[in-house]
């Protein structure tokens, strides 16, 4: 794994920057193996990268029809509540681009966690020609970018601190449970994660300051800061985080 840290001196320029990771990204997959396979990120921070790369002047830079949509993980509501990640990114970018809905791949939020999981976990299956065994690391057989965000208490995806599905080495997907509602979670696994050709971090805001710095820079406490198990195996993280987010950082 090689890993790098870019600090944009704001949202918006973080926003741009991230955009135009994705649009890079998407193609050189293309390019390579004839499709896109992204892994969306939930929470609030990825909205506007989903509006910038919806925006007219972004729009036609990804060859939406060769893309596959997945998500890291989704809060176990229906698809139309507020709180879903599968809604934000729907009204926030995919209704706005020329995605194929057959190859938008949602987490059944409305659906029991664990039967969830397990249907997910088959779609990613299939999706990435892998029926059995761990995932693969072979361009074309996993994630060609996976955004994620972390919370103030070092969590990314739904991987919570302390929690069981932070040593789940064999499930592609799991149900998890968060202290914030809405509590039940389905999310990704390490191995799926850290499968993946790349993995881009966008974290912004004072908020997020002492966690990342306790993440990137602190004691190596994975149980305590999930975010520190993301290390793709064959493949690159990327950190890309505002000034506020980055102020408690000793190097920059
Ligand atoms: C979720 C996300 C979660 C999120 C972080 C940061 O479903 O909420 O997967 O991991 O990325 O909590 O959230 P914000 O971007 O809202 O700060």
């Amino acid at each position: 794994m090689d890993s790098d840290l870019e600090v944009l001196p704001s949202v918006e320029s973080l926003t741009k920057r991230a955009a135009q990771h994705f649009v890079a990204l998407a193609a050189a997959a293309i390019d390579d193996h004839g499709r896109f396979a992204v892994a969306l990120s939930g929470g609030t921070t990825p909205k506007q990268l989903y509006a910038c790369l919806a925006a007219p002047e972004w729009l036609a830079c990804v060859l939406w029809p060769q893309v596959d949509v997945f998500w890291g993980d989704e809060r176990c509501v229906p698809p139309a509540h507020p709180a879903s990640n599968y809604r934000t990114a729907r009204e926030a970018l995919l209704e706005h681009v020329a995605v194929d809905p057959e190859r938008v791949h949602r987490i059944h939020g409305e659906d029991e966690p664990d039967a969830a999981a397990s249907a997910y976990e088959h779609e990613l299956r299939a999706a990435f020609a892998t029926p059995a065994g761990p995932p693969r690391l072979d361009s074309g057989a996993r994630f060609d970018h996976v955004l994620l965000g972390m919370g103030d208490d070092g969590h990314t995806a739904s991987l919570f601190p302390h929690s069981p599905a932070l040593h789940e080495t064999a499930r592609w997907a799991i149900a998890g449970a968060a202290k914030a509602e809405p509590r039940r979670r389905v999310t990704l696994t390490l191995p799926v994660l850290n499968a993946a050709a790349d993995v881009t971090f966008l974290v912004a805001g004072r908020v997020k300051a002492p966690a990342l710095a306790r993440v990137l820079e602190g004691r190596r406490d994975p149980d305590d800061l999930p975010a520190q198990l993301i290390a793709p195996q064959n493949g690159h993280l990327h950190w890309l985080v505002d000034a506020d987010a980055a102020s408690q950082l000793r190097r920059r």
